[in-house]
């Protein structure tokens, strides 16, 4: 094994999880409650490169922000103050895009970008919107980081999105809080909806109108202003889904995974893996902090393939990675369909889930949109994730279900969203 792989044997999923914090919740606690007037305080927030590129962006704005173990306080202020340097978004869309709305407001110039990755990725889907609203917002190339925006007036409109994407859609939502009456976004199906909940809790003017055809339209109205909060973020399902995923395809597996997020825009996973033949029970769901928060049972059986596309796709965009590998060890194919947005995530995710299932012995097709698995037996060999958090993650995965173990090289990039992950991987492998 070279230095710094993870081996992953052959093992049982056995235990009780409770999943780090959500990551989309732990970033927009910084990003909202850095514009709050007030102090918003957040516990069980996630520590993780991600997030924390979010909160050395809103200091360098000059928004006081102090993470004490998972307790995150943000001394919110409406007016932000010039950054002195380029705002540093690391591998974070998430932090990229938001702020992108975040900063078009602000009476600041401000230089977003991010690593090697995140340099590949689309930025025109957030800056031709925020120019349609009055803000001066620049890419390389008209599309890519880095960006500069140079804030200032903005005013309100209503924007269709080409495809679902929660962090097109906050940013142009958390735009329209500067802007004078109603800027609403269209998308079409329904994307996750941390910011309006968040937005709502926060005393934001927010409707939610679900249009023919699975499209919805949010909007909000603006000037606003934006109450603190006090919250406890859930667990993070995305997170949960690795062991879950890994516990439902082995037959003798359980797992329980307490205070998990369980909001619906996120969780279509259950659904997939439930028609796959796993036993999954949802229990004790309560709603903390204006998300839904609850109790998953799982025991592993023998799957069946799959066929997964449409409006489900941006419910469970995150989790196709370790469904690839679910995929595999399942009775017959599983087909992903309409999941071209794969293409522009961390990595190429088509790309490279394809390259890391062929890397372990199992027959994989890729489609423009998407993915054929032929499931049968997952062999095992090395797989490089290409920096993919979620890529690594899931190949680790497939080391639990293999005959002869994964090894992932390079898996450091956990950290991006889960630096326990080894930790709870050998805990949960125990006995
Ligand atoms: C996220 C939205 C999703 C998701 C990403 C986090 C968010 O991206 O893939 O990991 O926090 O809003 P898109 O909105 O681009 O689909």
């Amino acid at each position: 094994m070279s230095r710094g792989a993870l081996e992953v044997l052959p093992a049982r999923v056995r235990g009780r999880f409770r999943p780090p914090g959500d990551k989309s919740v732990s970033h927009r606690v910084v990003l909202l409650g850095a514009l709050a007037a007030g102090t918003t305080t957040a516990r069980n927030f996630l520590v993780a490169e991600d997030t924390l590129r979010s909160v050395r962006c809103v200091q360098s704005l000059g928004v006081p922000v102090e993470v004490e173990g998972p307790v995150v306080r943000v001394a919110g202020r409406r007016s932000w103050s010039q950054p002195r340097d380029v705002l540093d978004a690391g591998n974070s869309g998430t932090t990229l895009r938001l702020l992108c709305g975040l900063v078009s407001g602000q009476a600041v110039e401000a230089v977003l970008d991010g690593d090697a990755s995140l340099r590949r990725r689309p930025m025109d889907r957030v800056v031709e919107p925020l120019r349609r609203m009055g803000a001066q917002i620049e890419a390389r190339e008209g599309r890519f980081a880095p960006v500069r925006v140079r804030g200032g007036r903005l005013h309100p409109a209503r924007h269709e999105l080409q495809v679902a994407s929660a962090q097109v859609k906050s940013a142009l939502l958390l735009a329209g809080l500067y802007a004078e009456g109603c800027t609403a976004v269209v998308e079409p199906a329904q994307s996750r909806d941390h910011t309006e909940r968040m937005l709502q809790a926060m005393g934001v003017p927010t409707r939610v109108v679900p249009r023919a055809g699975g499209q919805v339209e949010v909007a909000v109205q603006g000037p606003s202003e934006l109450q603190p909060l006090e919250v406890r973020v859930p667990g993070d399902f995305s997170s949960a889904a690795f062991f879950l995923a890994a516990a439902a395809a082995q037959p003798g597996a359980e797992l329980v995974v307490e205070d998990v997020g369980l909001n619906p825009t996120r969780t279509a996973l259950l659904e997939v893996l439930q028609e796959m033949g796993a036993e999954v029970r949802v229990e004790d769901v309560q709603e903390v902090g204006g998300e839904p928060v609850g109790t998953l049972r799982v025991r592993g059986a023998k799957l069946r393939g799959v066929q997964v596309g449409g409006s489900r796709i941006p419910r469970l965009i995150d989790e196709i990675p370790v469904l690839a590998v679910v995929g595999a060890v399942a009775e017959g194919e599983t087909v992903v369909r309409d999941a071209a947005e794969l293409r522009v995530k961390e990595s190429d995710r088509v790309q490279t889930v394809v390259a890391a299932l062929r890397a372990v012995g199992v027959e994989a097709q890729e489609l423009p949109d998407g993915f054929v698995v032929r499931g049968g037996v997952l062999r095992g060999g090395v797989v490089d994730p290409g920096g993919d958090h979620r890529v690594a993650m899931a190949f680790a995965v497939a080391g639990l279900l293999s005959q002869q173990g994964v090894v992932v090289s390079d898996p450091e990039c956990v950290a991006v969203s889960f630096p326990d992950f080894p930790r709870w991987l050998k805990t949960l492998t125990a006995t």
